[in-house]
């Protein structure tokens, strides 16, 4: 900022501030519905919706249904959606191979959806933690430590599953070392150079994830037991320029940082650091903080939660994953 020498009370702040035009015309960051990316918990059956206990007022959905959903979404304008699937405990085995299944149920999903609303990207998380009976992301040596490199030979599989199926954007949420540029080799050499890799570069062992796990039924499986051999230590934020760095050199289209609220410093460096399109997730546990502010006043709901959003987009989020991002999407259609 350059020191203008002009100062009170030829200068007045305030006078940018007085009228609702004057606060648009100076606006400097502004949230639409294109930034917004919806998550959505896919379960088996049919016509079938469960309340999560977790997050009040998210649903798991069964295929049919998430397929109405997706399309009231696209309706609204968002351009993407991320799905997670929550599958049966009798599906979940030690090395999560219900992960590489190619009528599995978001293989299906993504099958089903592309064809009912081929105009919408579909984004899909790439880790085992929903298929594994330990809820880890990765499967385990003997020592119960996360096997690195194994685990990426299965995150390969998953991701051609997943391409085969006509998902548009890979998400890898795991943290294992390599594994974006081994999903993008195995990815290039099967014909699939046109996915897009969404990496969740930085992601941290953090606990305000607890809901998620919840929702997709991980969170029994892990326990006691925490995902800090791999998800980085909120302590540290050089080492998150580190692990970008490697993504966008490994074939990274796009890299996540996440949870989002308390790490927007993170994002902010990332985004001045590269200037790349940088996302940020607005996680579950955040969704319940602000679910939880105000449960008697809507209104005040609806400005904390657009506030929340706005915050990201001045931190330099080019997208959000947000979980209230169809009902922002409603707002920013119908202001009133
Ligand atoms: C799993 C995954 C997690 C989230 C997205 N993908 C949880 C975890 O790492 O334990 C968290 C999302 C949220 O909390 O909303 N690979």
């Amino acid at each position: 900022m350059i020191f203008t020498g002009r100062r009170f009370p030829t200068t007045r702040l305030r006078r940018n501030r007085r009228r609702s035009f004057l606060r648009e015309l100076v606006q400097e960051v502004r949230l639409s519905c294109s930034d917004l990316v919806q998550p959505i918990f896919i379960m088996e059956g049919n016509n079938k919706e469960e309340a999560i206990k977790s997050m009040p007022g998210v649903s798991r959905l069964s295929v049919d249904l998430a397929v109405e959903k997706v399309a009231h979404l696209n309706q609204l304008k968002i351009p993407a959606v991320g799905l997670f699937p929550a599958i049966g405990q009798e599906k979940k085995t030690a090395d999560g191979l219900e992960a590489i299944n190619p009528n599995g149920l978001i293989q299906n999903a993504v099958k089903k959806i592309k064809d009912s609303v081929p105009d919408i990207g579909i984004i899909t998380d790439i880790a085992l933690d929903p298929y594994t009976s330990h809820g880890h992301d990765g499967i385990l040596g003997e020592d119960g430590e996360i096997l690195n490199d194994k685990t990426v030979e299965i995150l390969q599989e998953q991701s051609l599953s997943l391409a085969r199926a006509g998902a548009d954007i890979l998400a890898p949420s795991d943290m294992m070392d390599g594994r974006i540029g081994k999903i993008r080799a195995i990815l290039d050499k099967n014909g699939y150079e046109n996915v897009n890799l969404l990496s969740y570069a930085a992601k941290y062992a953090s606990t305000f994830y607890g809901p998620f796990r919840d929702a997709i039924g991980s969170g029994t499986s892990l326990g006691r037991s925490d995902k800090k051999t791999y998800q980085m230590d909120p302590s540290n934020s050089n080492e998150a320029l580190w692990e970008v760095a490697l993504d966008l050199e490994e074939g990274a289209d796009m890299v996540m940082i996440k949870p989002g609220l308390p790490y927007l410093d993170i994002l902010k460096r990332v985004k001045e650091t590269y200037s790349v399109p940088t996302f940020a997730y607005q996680v579950s546990g955040e969704y319940l903080m602000l679910k939880n502010l105000y449960p008697e006043e809507p209104e005040l709901e609806r400005e904390v939660i657009v506030e929340s959003l706005l915050c990201f987009k001045r931190a330099g989020a080019d997208a959000i994953f947000s979980y209230f991002s169809e009902r922002v999407a409603e707002w920013l259609k119908n202001p009133n």
